[in-house]
């Protein structure tokens, strides 16, 4: 009997729902009796996920190679969702489920929230990446890489965007360009400084001069997309968001220790295990063996070269200094 009621009440909740939309819960009622049930590999469409490993070569070990890039992929759309949501100030969904569509306002707990959780992946990724550090044989490697010629994570547009959506972009350019633009470059101004971005330097042919192949490609295919990307970040990445808090929220000290740690580990600690990798597999004693993307790996690679940093007004002027070489 009890449980008849339950029934009843959900269903009178349903029509309520329904009807606020000039809706028929028959028609819905219907419709759930016919659907199947949703099974597990319907949801996580595992299957289509397990036929996007292609291996270019018969090693073993490439599967891990291709496989652990994936993984890291996964990680950064998680990051760049959080990012997105802390951008626009978060959904508003009631208790029913209504979608009001973004907040006017970013809350504070919210905005801390989503950083937590950024930093969660990237730890993830971090202690992870012993994958790649240790989990492949090295004469498997320095074989199988050379099908994978002039491929290189350094063509990662997710990688890109999270930089792009985390601070000003002229903190990612050319530390000997950023005096010619203003702290928050004007929309209309990105399109020119992108050509000063700081990943740009790292791809240049020593002998020529000539940017690599690996980065004609890539500008190729997502020059315009993430021009578009930052100018729709402007004013509204991390960083800007922490500014539009109240100056009391900006003062604290959890939400500040936060914003550290992903500029840490966007910047250093992720950094500092994947130039591990390279060292590890490149590394010689004779003479380095050169990168897939054809970058002077060796400089460009270390942060303590980059000493990129997102929010500079955060460490102070010693952090800054040791930037990349003592672990923080
Ligand atoms: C054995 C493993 C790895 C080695 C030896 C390696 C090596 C390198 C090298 C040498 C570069 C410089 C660009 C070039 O000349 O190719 C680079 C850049 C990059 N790689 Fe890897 N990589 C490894 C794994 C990964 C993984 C798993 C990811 C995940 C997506 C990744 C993402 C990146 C990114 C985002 C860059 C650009 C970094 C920047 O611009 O500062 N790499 N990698």
């Amino acid at each position: 009997m009890e449980t008849d009621q339950k029934l009843l009440e959900k269903l009178r909740q349903l029509e309520e729902k329904y009807s606020q939309t000039g809706q028929d819960i028959e028609g819905y009622l219907e419709g759930l009796l016919l659907s199947n049930y949703l099974p597990y590999w319907d949801y996580t469409h595992v299957d289509t996920l397990l036929t996007l490993q292609q291996p270019k070569t018969d090693f073993p070990d490439e599967k891990i190679f291709i496989v652990y890039h994936q993984i890291t992929e996964l990680y950064f759309n998680l990051c760049l969702h959080e990012i997105e949501q802390i951008s626009n100030n978060g959904r508003d969904v009631r208790p029913n489920g209504e979608d009001r569509g973004w907040k006017d306002q970013l809350d504070p707990d919210f905005f801390l929230a989503r950083l937590k959780r950024i930093n969660a992946y990237f730890d993830a990724l971090t202690k992870s990446f012993e994958v790649m550090v240790f989990g492949m044989e090295k004469e498997q490697f320095l074989k199988f890489r050379m099908a994978l010629l002039p491929a290189s994570g350094f063509q990662s547009a997710q990688y890109r965007k999270i930089e792009l959506a985390s601070a000003p972009i002229r903190n990612l350019l050319q530390k000997d360009h950023r005096d010619e633009f203003s702290n928050e470059i004007p929309k209309e101004e990105i399109a020119n400084a992108f050509q000063y971005m700081y990943w740009k330097r790292g791809a240049i042919e020593l002998s020529s001069g000539r940017k690599t192949y690996t980065l004609q490609q890539f500008e190729l295919k997502y020059e315009d997309e993430l021009i578009a990307f930052a100018e729709k970040y402007h004013n509204q990445h991390i960083w800007a968001k922490f500014l539009s808090l109240p100056k009391d929220q900006q003062a604290r000290e959890d939400i500040r220790e936060e914003m550290r740690q992903i500029d840490l580990h966007v910047n250093v600690k992720w950094p500092l295990m994947h130039y591990k990798s390279a060292a590890r597999y490149l590394g010689r004693e004779d003479s380095d063996v050169p990168a897939t993307g054809g970058t002077n790996w060796q400089k460009y690679l270390p942060p303590r070269f980059q000493k990129r940093i997102f929010y500079p007004e955060l460490f102070t002027e010693e952090e800054i200094e040791n930037w990349g070489r003592i672990p923080q």
